[in-house]
């Protein structure tokens, strides 16, 4: 069961209705989002109905949900949500492009790779401080050093930092340097990661795990708006499947379909999800067609010296088309860039 707010519901409101559900024997999970606050009520549904919940001061509505995920479903939230990070707005009014490097690996390539971004229209910066990597023999990242590099990046360009936490107990570190913190698709089934990114009081970029069905993802999401923050955009990044000619297969329908079930913006990484430069940009057009919010994408200023990825990163010409692509796009699907 959900309740849902009125906008003018006063903090006292949203306690009084915690507290009758908890003397009802259920818990009361508030999330904030911008306009309105939504309660998800865990316990005895039939012991609810019997209160008179709709009739308290700021309810404005009382919805049984059939989805097993109650915050983050479309049904009783049916206006798309935008996020915002940084001041920048994640949503369906417009088209956000943000790139950066796979992994920040020294000031100069940060620099560099922002640079190269903001002038592809880029209005957020992304890169990784913490790698989740295969081979523990690969490079893990700089770790705090790598967030004080995009800290200074951000300072020079300024471009919000979107940034990866792969660890619960690095959150409120990582929390502490970026705008917008990033779960990979590693990571997207990591309960306890979830649960305290949900609480950081960041906004939370929840990649769509690797093997996970549009369901399993948008379960993730909810664990992370069950703490209390409904900031939350989808990414979809590509899944495993048999094909071997891409590294992940891009879910393409993945994007309107998570779009009719969630509120959530969801934005497509065709970086991650293709892992070949050639495919970076008809998979970006690709997401853009198909309705997606924005765009992740790697960028590098030497690719062939990454330590990370660099066969997906895109470098010199290939921006200037990404620029293009972010030129001619937005207005054809009636959005603005961000
Ligand atoms: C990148 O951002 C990930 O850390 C990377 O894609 C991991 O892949 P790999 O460790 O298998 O190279
Ligand atoms: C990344 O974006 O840096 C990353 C690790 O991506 P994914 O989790 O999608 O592999």
């Amino acid at each position: 069961m959900v309740i849902v707010m009125r906008p003018d519901a006063t903090r006292a409101d949203v306690e009084a209705v915690a507290q009758t559900v908890g003397a009802a024997g259920g818990e009361a999970f508030v999330s904030r989002g911008v306009s309105r606050t939504i309660i998800g009520l865990v316990g005895d549904v039939d012991r609810f109905a019997t209160l008179d919940l709709r009739g308290m001061s700021g309810v404005a509505d009382v919805i049984r949900v059939s989805t097993p995920y109650k915050l983050v479903s479309r049904d009783h939230h049916p206006e798309r949500s935008t996020v915002r990070v940084g001041g920048v707005p994640i949503g369906p009014r417009t088209v956000t492009l943000i790139a950066g490097p796979c992994a920040v690996e020294t000031p100069e390539q940060t620099l560099a790779a922002a640079r190269m971004a903001r002038a592809a229209g880029a209005t957020l910066l992304r890169g990784g401080a913490y790698k989740p990597r295969t081979s523990p023999y690969a490079f893990q990242g700089l770790g705090e050093t790598g967030l004080r590099i995009l800290a200074d990046v951000r300072a020079e360009t300024g471009l919000p930092v979107v940034t990866e936490v792969v660890d619960a107990h690095d959150v409120d570190l990582v929390a502490s340097y970026a705008d917008m913190l990033q779960i990979g698709t590693r990571n997207a089934q990591n309960f306890a990661l979830l649960q305290a990114v949900g609480a950081a009081g960041k906004p939370v970029m929840l990649k769509r795990g690797m093997n996970a069905t549009i369901e399993e993802w948008l379960m993730a999401a909810e664990y992370i708006a069950q703490r209390g923050n409904l900031d939350i955009v989808l990414c979809e990044r590509g899944i495993r499947t048999f094909e071997t000619a891409t590294r992940n297969t891009l879910d393409i329908s993945a994007v309107p379909v998570a779009q009719r079930l969630s509120h959530l913006p969801v934005i497509v990484d065709p970086s991650h999800s293709g892992g070949r430069r050639d495919l970076v940009l008809p998979l970006t057009r690709a997401a853009l067609a198909v309705g997606a919010d924005g765009v992740i994408i790697d960028v590098h200023p030497h690719p062939e010296q990454a330590l990370c990825d660099g066969p997906q990163a895109l470098v010199d010409r290939d921006l200037e088309e990404l620029a293009r692509v972010m030129a001619q796009f937005p207005p054809m699907l009636g959005k603005t860039a961000a």
